[in-house]
Parts: C-alpha cells; structure tokens; sequence
C-alpha cells in the first residue's frame, strides 16, 4: 500500500486538517503562544470564506532537504497554518534526491520550525500539519521519476481531496531548474484538474541571455500566467508598504518629483559574510545577488507612477515603465557610474572575520565584488535630473535597508551660515530592521537666539501596530497559492533589469582588473566609494 493511501484513512477522518478554529482566525488577531490552543474566534465569522483562504491544494516543494526549506519555507508554511491561512484539506510534498521517509521528514521539518519559525510550535496546529507532510524521492534528471511522482500525487490528491490543485516550488540549484521544468513537461506535470503554478526561486539567470534563455525554458512548459518568479524582498511588509505610502496619503505625491527631490539613496547593508555560500557567491557577487533583483524591485516600487488598478498587471506594468526609463549604461561607462570592491579581514560585532579571499570555496584572485555601489538615471518626466545611488555590502558594520530620499535645499536661507550647514531634509523608509518611516527636518532650538537642530518624526511599525510582522515567504507562499502575482516580477521586469546590469557586468568584466579595492569587514566599504559620490558633491548617508 502506497504511503497516500495509507494517509486515506487519517484525511477522511479530519484528524489531518486544521481546525475550523484555526481556519477563521482573522490576519491582525493578537498572536497565540504554543501553550495557549484555544483563541478566541468571533462566533459570527464562522462559515464566511476569507478572501485569504486558498483552496484547498498540495504545495510540491523540489529540495525539501536544502537550506531554504530549511530555514525558509516550512516555517513559512507552518506559520500560515499556525494563523489559519492554510485551506482545508491541504498536503506538502516534500522533493528530494535522497532516501527519506515521510516519518523522517516530519522528524527533520519540525527541527527546522523548532530552530527557524518566528512563533514556537504549537502541538495541535504541529499534528494536523505534520500529517499533511509526504516525502518523494526524485533524481532530477530521471522522467521516470516524475512520473512516479505524478501518481503518487494523484493518489494523495485522491485520498485527501485537494482537488488537483498543485504548487511546485523550485528550491534547488539554479542550473537545473531548465532541466527540472522540462522534465515536469514530460510527466505531463504542468496541468491538472485544478490549478498549476511553479515558484521559481532567484536567481533568476546570470545575466541577459541566461534569464532569457530560462524563460524560454519554462515557457515551453508553463504558460505566463502559471510562472511565479519570486524575489523574497517583495513580499516583506515594509515593501509593500512603500504603495500604500505613496498612493493612500495625498500629502507626499505632489513632492515625490524632481521638483523636489535632489537625490535618491537606496542601501542595504549586512552584517553577514558569504558564509558556507562562497561556490555560489563567487559566480554571483552583490551586484547579481542583491541589486538586479531586490534594489532594484524596491526601486521600480519607489519611482513607478500610480498604477492604473490594484492588480498584478497593472502594478507591473508601471514598474516595467521604470526599468524601461533607466537611461542604459554603456559597458565603457561601467567604471564611472559604479565602485566595486571586495572585504578583507576585520571584525564584525565582535567577531573575527576573515577577508573574501581567504573564505573557503572562493577562487584566490577572485574580483568578484562583494561591495557595489552605483548610481542610475531614470529618464522620465518624473525623475530626469534626479540620480539614484544605490549601495550594498557585506559585513558591513550594521544590518540596515532602506530608501532615503534627500529633498532639495530651500531656494534661500533666512537662518544664516549655520542653518545651511544642517542636512536638507530627508524621509527615510526603514525596510529592515527596525520598520518605520521617519521625516528628518530642522527645528528651533529653544532659547533665546534662532539657531536650528535637525529633529525626526518617526512612525514604527513595532510601536504603531504591536502585531508580530508575517516572514515574506509566508506572504508570497499565500498568494502564489491565491493565484495573486501582484508580488512576483514578470518576465519583461526580469528581463528589462538584466538588461541595465548586464551593461556594468560587461564593463567590469572586459577593465583586466586583477584585484578589487579592498574595504576591512566591518568597515563602511571602500574610501574609493564615497570619494566617487562625492565627485557628485553628495555623501553617503550614515546607516
Ligand atoms: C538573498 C541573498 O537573496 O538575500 C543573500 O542571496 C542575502 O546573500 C539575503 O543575505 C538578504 O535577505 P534579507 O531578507 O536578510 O535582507
């Protein structure tokens, strides 16, 4: 008898799924704790479908036994049953090349809530969670496999009436997801009786003609509207926040313009080394694993215009706008509009950290930059003039992202030398850690002279709403299973900024440059970067 069925008799009895309670809980309800199972529900909610509630379907999650599913995805998935965001019935399959068995996988997948969930795990939600959980074994280059997967898929559909609904998350390696998509093709794994839908995790190709070359890939498999491409920046809250900021609030729009903004800094910083990850930073570097992908989403979601509806293709239309105005940088021009460099050895909160070079895995006369700061133009009546400075490093001595944006000075001062000394003002979007917004300007000082101090408003997210944030993967899980790509980027996005970094990639590629300058880990970055942004007579704002 196949596990699925075995599984028959637990799903047709209830005791696998979630409890209705579970099901109603409304998004913003105060947080329950693991020792606490019965939480209030409003009697009059029972019954009434939230337009949250995914249907019922198998989420297919390829590299179960990896570090993402690991840290990330389960988590994510254990968190939305946690909050009653999973349908009811609902299955995870977990992929992976090794011999596992579904008992070993329900061991190893509660280690990870126990070690990586934002809540503590909760006995009752972990039961019903747990039995929903299969493991499969695939060789990723074997279509038999696949087949087998497709009836064992089949049968858990059967047996727990998920009705046909699928999920495939692609958490594995990026050089095979071509591989991996084609042959769920050729198992006919690319439609059902309900829904297909494929996450494809970032990267998303190595430069222009790889992402091209893998959308064709999957193209050939799944339509447009099945491919998810996610990028974990969009769904944080703070991220999504920046639209509703700017298009539910009339009082920063007629600011948001060159009229008004001298310039624009978007940085993110990390504490972080490359860690156990050198293989694969070595063939990436900040600039493809933060800044094609994540500066810029938070970029495009800054400078779009309003959309002309709250839906996918509508947001993603104005974004693509964005992209499609940044004035392209010639590979010739790389080197003055950019400032890579490279960490040696320093200390990090405390910590020993030893230089890039001599990290395991990376290549001794590696120029992979693992610091880039750059500047864009946006050619369009909102933002000609108005330069975009756009930064990122690791082991950088504080993990910070956020969009500043400067204002233009007033037009005269009627406070003297000493006023004029004092930062333009400012408004800060706080993307991580420590969420919030904060105005910067100048007020009097008390006393008896008019001499002026640069004072904030702040709004926190912590302090303002006092519910715990949800992790972007359980957003972005959610919606992919809601069917809502609002949070995804769409091929001519991915492509259109591939576009605009490969041109600096080139560059850098074809300088013969043979080593990087050099910045100590938990430094600033390289003095090389803040004497090329101030050649444009601006600073770096402190972070
Ligand atoms: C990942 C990068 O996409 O984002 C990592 O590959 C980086 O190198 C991480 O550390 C940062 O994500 P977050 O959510 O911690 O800002």
């Amino acid at each position: 008898m196949s596990d699925a069925v075995k599984e028959k008799d637990v799903a047709q009895n209830g005791a696998a799924q979630p409890d209705a309670a579970q099901k109603d809980t409304p998004k913003d309800a105060p947080k329950k704790d693991a020792t606490n199972d019965a939480y209030a529900v409003n009697p009059l909610s029972e019954g009434l479908d939230s337009p949250n509630m995914p249907d019922p379907a198998t989420v297919v999650i390829f590299g179960i036994t990896g570090d993402l599913a690991a840290r990330k995805l389960i988590a994510a998935l254990y968190n939305l049953a946690a909050d009653g965001f999973l349908p009811t019935p609902f299955t995870v399959v977990g992929v992976g090349r090794r011999d596992w068995t579904d008992d070993f996988l329900r061991t190893e997948m509660r280690k990870n809530v126990e070690k990586f969930s934002r809540s503590a795990i909760n006995e009752t939600v972990w039961k019903s969670f747990s039995e929903s959980m299969f493991y499969a074994q695939v060789a990723f280059d074997k279509v038999d496999d696949y087949n087998k997967l497709g009836v064992k898929l089949g049968e858990l559909e059967q047996a727990r009436a998920t009705r046909g609904n699928r999920l495939f998350y692609l958490s594995i390696p990026p050089d095979l997801y071509s591989e991996v998509a084609a042959n769920l093709g050729a198992a006919n794994l690319n439609k059902s009786a309900g829904y297909t839908r494929i996450i494809v995790e970032k990267p998303f190709g190595i430069d222009l003609d790889t992402a091209r070359g893998l959308n064709t890939d999957l193209r050939k498999v799944y339509s447009e509207d099945q491919i998810y491409r996610i990028d974990h920046y969009l769904g944080k809250e703070t991220v999504q926040n920046i639209l509703v900021f700017r298009f539910a609030n009339s009082i920063f729009e007629p600011l948001w313009n060159r009229d008004h903004i001298d310039h624009v800094q978007i940085a993110v910083a990390e504490t972080v080394g490359v860690g156990s990850r050198g293989g694969y930073y070595d063939k990436s570097g900040a600039m493809r694993d933060i800044i094609q992908n994540h500066v810029m989403q938070v970029l495009t979601l800054m400078a779009m215009e309003p959309p002309v509806a709250w839906d996918a293709d509508a947001i993603r239309d104005e974004k693509v706008k964005v992209l499609r105005s940044i004035r392209p940088i010639k590979p010739e021009d790389a080197e003055q509009y950019s400032v890579r460099a490279q960490y040696s050895a320093g200390t990090v909160a405390g910590e020993q950290v030893k230089g890039y070079l001599e990290t395991d895995e990376i290549t001794k006369d590696s120029t992979t930059e693992t610091y880039v700061a750059f500047k864009l133009l946006i050619d369009n009546w909102r933002w000609a003039g108005v330069p975009f400075y756009l930064r990122t490093g690791k082991v950088l001595p504080k993990r910070v992202t956020e969009i500043s944006i400067e204002f233009k000075r007033t037009p005269l001062s009627l406070f003297g030398a000493e006023a004029e000394s004092l930062a333009p003002n400012r408004l800060i979007l706080r993307i991580q850690p420590d969420e919030g917004i904060t105005l910067r300007f100048d007020a009097k000082l008390p006393g008896q002279a008019v001499k002026l101090r640069e004072v904030s408003m702040d709004f926190r997210y912590g302090t303002s709403f006092g519910v715990p944030t949800p992790e972007a993967y359980e957003r972005l899980l959610l919606d992919a299973m809601l069917g809502d790509s609002k949070l995804f980027a769409r091929n001519d996005e991915v492509e259109t900024a591939w576009a605009l970094m490969t041109n600096f990639l080139k560059g850098w590629a074809k300088e013969g440059v043979h080593q990087l300058p050099q910045y100590a880990a938990g430094t600033w970055g390289p003095e090389e970067a803040d004497k090329w942004i101030e050649r444009d007579g601006r600073h770096w704002r402190r972070l």
